[in-house]
């Protein structure tokens, strides 16, 4: 049994003053799949630890393969050591957890399913004080979400009585929500066919990792970031989301989604959009979801004529990651040998507002690249006279420019790139940087994204979740370059060795603008 580390609150650290959560009952649709064990039951098992479960809370999983509630609560507590085992295990926690957890063998595409789930629900509204409140969350394969929630509404289990603000249903949806444009405003149809879009919780767990939340806290509760955080000052922004694992056995959900809709569509933007947002009237959900939409509409559609200047994608093969030989995406488990799938993905992107104007922002995200990393990097204009000479013995790194880089994962942290003279009889510049790290600053264990987010949803707080509109924006921008993609097949794929930085064209796209990826 490990030894308890020092556990952090997050909404005392966080943004808002806590508010007290209702009693309800978790119905975890999908419950038999990774998304469950790896990450929900280990967040709700956190939270049930801090005191953060409302009173009168019960889980439900469903699934259809069949076990009994104890066969279902023994492998959770497996699954809890064996995936988050920085999360302290004790017996009589655990025991006390898993008296509210719940399983049901039944099938919720089905009526007959449903009306097992409605059934349970009711006694477990006696038993717990659920008062009838219901959170379903879609773990389930994202083909299925329309259909469940017709189910539902079918069942009565999204009724709301009229005039009454209880007995409440609120709807989590994993990503991908949509596959386009067109699939996603049709899933919106089903869903607000029986929820209100204030019951919808669209999750998107970039938007739950405390270094992403620290964005708002860098930029608006400091004041001498701000005054610089525009086109005077920012010369362009680089956002990197490096993994170097692969596909890890989704080959078959990768080969429909590939990397745009993987992380572009959904993580990138959203962290671009608070990146690039004007500062939100309150902390309130909808002020701070307004001013990230408006991001989203103000970016410049992609000119589909020399979309090769503004969008490269790239496929790994065969390469090395920390020394070990690995496959290429065609040899992975259920991709084709002639996929043209992107694993990579590189774009520069403008938003056309009175901030931002011209200011280009580089995305790439990629898998089997050749360090783990994500990270923003703000890098700021020159200084607009050079008076120190250009032979600095760093070859030239020390001319800048200046970046304040936020350090998503794995170290998460902030730190500020400038020249400093180095000691010595002559002006030699050196390239330092301050360094602020999470970890040793606070010492204490980050809540983990599901953890805050799965709270956030108990309390009814909606500010971290991608709304309607910003969800539709991102798809208007992407679904043109996803189309044009589709029908001119890249013929050059596999265009990058595992364990490099993406395809030539990325390095090219902006050495094109006299500018290069930052040396990570
Ligand atoms: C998921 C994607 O949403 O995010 C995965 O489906 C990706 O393909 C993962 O690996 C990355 O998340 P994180 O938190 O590890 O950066």
């Amino acid at each position: 049994m490990s030894q308890s580390p020092v556990m952090v609150n997050p909404l005392k650290e966080g943004l808002k003053i806590e508010q007290a959560s209702e009693p309800c009952a978790m119905v975890v649709l999908g419950a038999h799949g990774d998304l469950t064990k790896r990450k929900l039951v280990p967040a709700l098992f956190a939270l049930h630890q801090q005191g953060l479960l409302p009173p009168g809370f019960c889980i439900v999983g469903m699934s259809r393969t069949k076990m009994s509630d104890d066969e279902f609560r023994q492998s959770m507590a497996r699954s809890i050591q064996q995936f988050a085992p920085e999360i302290p295990f004790d017996q009589s926690t655990w025991e006390r957890f898993a008296a509210f957890l719940y399983y049901l063998p039944s099938n919720f595409g089905k009526e007959e399913g449903l009306f097992d789930l409605a059934k349970l629900l009711k006694e477990l509204e006696q038993r717990h004080g659920t008062r009838g409140n219901n959170i379903f969350y879609m773990a389930t394969p994202p083909s299925l979400y329309g259909q469940i929630v017709d189910r539902l509404a079918e069942s009565g289990l999204t009724q709301m009585h009229p005039g009454l603000k209880a007995p409440w249903p609120r709807i989590i949806v994993e990503k991908p929500f949509g596959r386009d444009l067109s699939s996603a405003r049709e899933l919106d149809l089903h869903i607000h066919n029986s929820f209100e879009e204030e019951q919808v919780y669209r999750i998107d767990h970039y938007l739950g990792k405390e270094t992403v939340q620290n964005i708002m806290v860098l930029r608006f509760a400091n004041g001498i970031f701000e005054p610089l955080w525009n086109r005077q000052h920012v010369d362009h922004v680089q956002i990197t989301n490096a993994e170097t694992i692969g596909v890890e056995g989704r080959g078959g959900y990768y080969e429909e989604a590939g990397n745009m809709r993987d992380m572009i569509q959904n993580h990138m933007l959203q962290l671009l959009s608070l990146v690039a947002m004007e500062p939100p009237i309150s902390l309130d959900a909808e002020a701070t979801r307004d001013e990230k939409t408006k991001v989203l509409k103000s970016m410049r559609p992609f000119d589909l004529k020399s979309l090769k200047k503004f969008a490269v994608r790239g496929q790994y093969g065969q390469g090395f990651i920390a020394g070990q030989p690995v496959p290429g995406y065609r040899q992975e488990e259920s991709v084709s040998g002639e996929s043209k799938t992107e694993t990579f993905t590189a774009l520069k992107l403008f938003i056309d507002n009175w901030r931002w104007a011209d200011v280009p922002f580089y995305v790439r995200s990629g898998k089997r690249l050749g360090r783990a990393i994500t990270e923003v990097a703000i890098h700021f204009k020159r200084a607009p006279h050079r008076l120190f000479s250009l032979d600095a013995d760093d070859g030239g790194q020390a001319l800048g420019p200046n970046a304040l880089v936020l350090q998503i994962q794995p170290d998460e942290g902030i730190c500020l790139k400038f020249a400093t003279k180095q000691p010595g009889p002559t002006t030699q510049l050196r390239w330092l940087s301050m360094d602020f790290k999470y970890g040793t600053a606070f010492g204490v264990r980050s809540p983990s994204a599901y953890e805050r987010l799965v709270h956030d949803c108990i309390q009814g707080d909606a500010t971290l979740f991608a709304r309607t509109d910003a969800v539709d924006a991102s798809w208007s921008l992407i679904s043109p370059i996803l189309q044009e993609w589709a029908q001119t097949p890249c013929n050059q794929f596999p265009n990058y060795a595992a364990g490099s930085w993406g395809p030539a064209e990325s390095d090219e796209m902006l050495l094109a603008d006299g500018r290069a990826w930052r040396i990570i």
